[in-house]
């Protein structure tokens, strides 16, 4: 449990009262009660009301809310104020600007907006935590530290700079290590000096935001920026554990945001919590493997959904309502991908600056007589049925694929095969083949227990980090099966090319080599043809993207490309390895293909669906004490029908038992208990 303060799934939100006056307050309470809100996260845009000189802190606003939300029985879920800097802190102490990626000093402005290197903010942030900490420690509404928001953004100041050099010395001790690590002889680039070398961004190594002349020190500088920006976490986490030890801590994520390695940080995050904010458009499956990420951070201990829209969004190009019916769905969504909390952004819609857009419990109207606060309402009053029935409960699941941020930075810093190839695409499409099987998965990144897993897949694992490669090894030999895919194995933890032919350290494990890699143009398609129709897979399906030239060693050849120079390859390949197997996927395949593959895999391993439903239809499980709970969740519009099977299952959000043909609502959910059946 997160917090037994709240034995049951958190109701709540972001909760700004600091722009509002007494009597709207007094409302927020009654409408808070009439929604079932239980927590309210606060304070975390007031440094400026916090502390609005050097000296002085002024937190009686804060006691205030504080106090009234403690009467009015709702917990607190209290931000340290951090993620935006006072204007009076920028004029005085610049070094808390950033430095923009053309090499621009920033002005006060914005959020999100504190060099992660200056002396300044690392100060005054802890300080404030201190403060806060010291003053709230004994509160009884205190339930959870929500430290700064978002971290993210990077910084390329002097200071910068300077614990660039610092970092850099830590991790390779060296200057002749670094220079071998950068493969520096290159171009030239020798370094004798640590002072020579300086940040890579568009006035030195790198340009368009996302490409370089040296991968080395542009990784490098990305886990810099990670660790500095961990270290300002850290910086308030130890001062807020050191005076409320039992409190738990965290801070909340983006989900596959790009710019931390979020593996790293949630070692130090007592819970992980996240932001989650699809577009109309965005597929359900790429949500749901989001939630799965972020589960995976901690090896599937729940997190919390820290903000999420009642209803709009004010940022997106286009910023569409949530359906009549979907905010529910998306809210038991995150709590079947392993939320114990479904929190919004916002509880009351601001007047002023870029939010006022955004939705909220709250409308402006300022009642409770609106569509979007009866759906909250009525959410509220399930999730309070509901109590502590689904608190804890895990994923069980026996497929898993590997997703690793610095991979990611390395596939997509490179400069060649192709600038088609997008990790997180690459990914999904790999989920999405298990979530319409509903084939319950878990991402897990590269230091994860892969003996838990019957199936773990590694799409383009280009980066194989220290000691990866013997695990999978281990693994497989222990029967385990492993897919990977083309422009994997290709290189070490500096991006320098493991020589003697592709997939490198996977080359053992999964018996083949790859002599050429080739890219194709936008539009343009290769053949995967199965050398013999078995299980699903049956005749011949499209590829695209890279397409990795094969040859077979000691693997079985499975399908061959059907066209180009390479016609009559191998494509797809199988090698038997001790008692398991592996898998090697030589281009990227249509969602054809990856469909019949998955439904063989899974047959061969005994990996059964959860259940089979119509598309759109998604099942996802949670077990807890013996017991399992099945989410279905209807994405359509409209009713829709599939089988429970013959065993009597109950509904926990209606209490009926169900078993056969049932019919569920369009956009409806049912969370069904069955016992556990391995
Ligand atoms: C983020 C932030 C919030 C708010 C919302 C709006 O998630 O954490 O402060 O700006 O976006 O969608
Ligand atoms: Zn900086």
């Amino acid at each position: 449990m997160i917090n037994p303060k709240i034995p049951k799934i958190w109701y709540g939100g972001d909760y700004n009262p600091e722009q509002w006056d007494k009597a709207t307050m007094d409302e927020d309470m009654r409408m808070f009660k009439l929604a079932g809100v239980d927590v309210a996260t606060i304070n975390v845009f007031s440094w400026a009301r916090n502390q609005p000189d050097e000296e002085s802190y002024h937190f009686e606003w804060l006691d205030d809310i504080m106090d009234r939300l403690a009467a009015e029985g709702v917990k607190v879920c209290l931000g340290t104020s951090t993620a935006a800097h006072p204007a009076w802190m920028a004029k005085k102490y610049p070094d808390i600007l950033r430095v923009d990626y053309e090499g621009r000093k920033r002005k006060f402005g914005g959020r999100h907006n504190s060099c992660p290197n200056s002396p300044t903010y690392r100060k005054y942030a802890a300080r404030m935590a201190r403060n806060l900490a010291e003053r709230y420690k004994d509160h009884p509404a205190l339930a959870i530290w929500h430290v700064a928001n978002e971290y993210g953004g990077y910084c390329y100041c002097d200071n910068c700079e300077r614990q660039f050099r610092v970092w850099l010395k830590e991790r390779y001790g060296t200057l002749e290590k670094l220079n071998a690590a950068w493969n520096s002889g290159f171009w030239g680039h020798t370094f004798y000096d640590w002072d020579e070398i300086v940040v890579p961004n568009a006035l030195s190594e790198e340009f368009e935001g996302n490409r370089t002349f040296f991968q080395g020190i542009s990784i490098d500088y990305r886990r810099f920026q990670s660790d500095s920006l961990l270290e300002c976490y850290l910086l308030e986490r130890d001062e807020i554990k050191r005076i409320t030890p039992d409190i738990p801590v965290t801070t909340n994520l983006m989900g596959f945001y790009p710019e931390l390695d979020y593996f790293k940080w949630a070692k130090h995050m007592d819970v992980v919590s996240w932001d989650n904010y699809p577009a109309i458009d965005t597929p359900v499956s790429f949500t749901a493997m989001s939630h799965n990420l972020m589960r995976g951070l901690k090896s599937g201990q729940p997190f919390m959904l820290m903000e999420q829209t009642p209803s709009v969004q004010n940022w997106s190009p286009y910023n569409s309502a949530k359906r009549p019916g979907v905010m529910r769905l998306w809210s038991y969504q995150a709590v079947a991908h392993g939320a114990d909390t479904v929190m919004f952004f916002q509880l009351r819609r601001s007047i002023g600056a870029c939010e006022k857009f955004h939705g909220a419990l709250i409308e402006h109207v300022g009642h409770e007589h609106t569509r979007v606060f009866r759906e909250c309402a009525e959410l509220g009053q399930e999730l309070q049925k509901l109590g502590d029935k689904i608190l804890d409960a895990r994923s069980n699941a026996k497929v898993a694929i590997m997703y690793d941020w610095e991979n990611r930075w390395a596939l997509e810093l490179s400069s060649g095969p192709t600038k088609e190839l997008k990790y997180v695409d690459e990914i999904h499409k790999y989920y999405a083949a298990l979530y319409d099987q509903n084939i319950q998965t878990d991402i897990i990144s590269v230091e994860e227990d892969f003996g838990k897993y019957d199936v773990v897949i590694a799409p383009v694992l280009y980066m194989v980090k220290p000691g990866v490669a013997k695990r999978i090894e281990q693994f497989v030999s222990d029967g385990g099966t492993f897919v990977t895919t083309f422009f994997s194995g290709i290189v070490n933890e500096h991006d320098l090319v493991t020589l003697g032919g592709y997939p490198g350290e996977l080359r053992n494990v999964t018996g083949i080599w790859a002599e050429e890699i080739d890219a194709l143009l936008p539009g343009q398609h290769n053949q995967i043809v199965m050398k013999q129709n078995s299980g699903a897979l049956a005749g011949s399906y499209s590829c695209g993207i890279l397409c990795d030239v094969i040859h077979a060693e000691t693997a079985e050849v499975l399908a061959e490309y059907g066209a180009d120079f390479y016609e009559g390859t191998p494509v797809l390949t199988k090698n038997r390895f001790g008692k398991g197997q592996a898998y090697y996927v030589g281009s990227s395949p249509d969602a054809a293909f990856l469909r019949d593959f998955i439904t063989d895999l899974c047959d061969e391993q005994g990996v059964k669906p959860l259940l089979n439903t119509p598309e759109g239809v998604e099942v996802a499980e949670r077990v807890k004490e013996g017991k399992s709970l099945l989410f279905v969740m209807n994405h359509n519009a409209e009713e829709m029908t599939f089988d429970a099977g013959s065993e009597s299952l109950t509904d926990l959000l209606t209490d009926r038992a169900l078993s056969g043909l049932v019919s569920i609502a369009g956009r409806g959910v049912m969370i069904l208990e069955r016992p556990v059946s391995n």
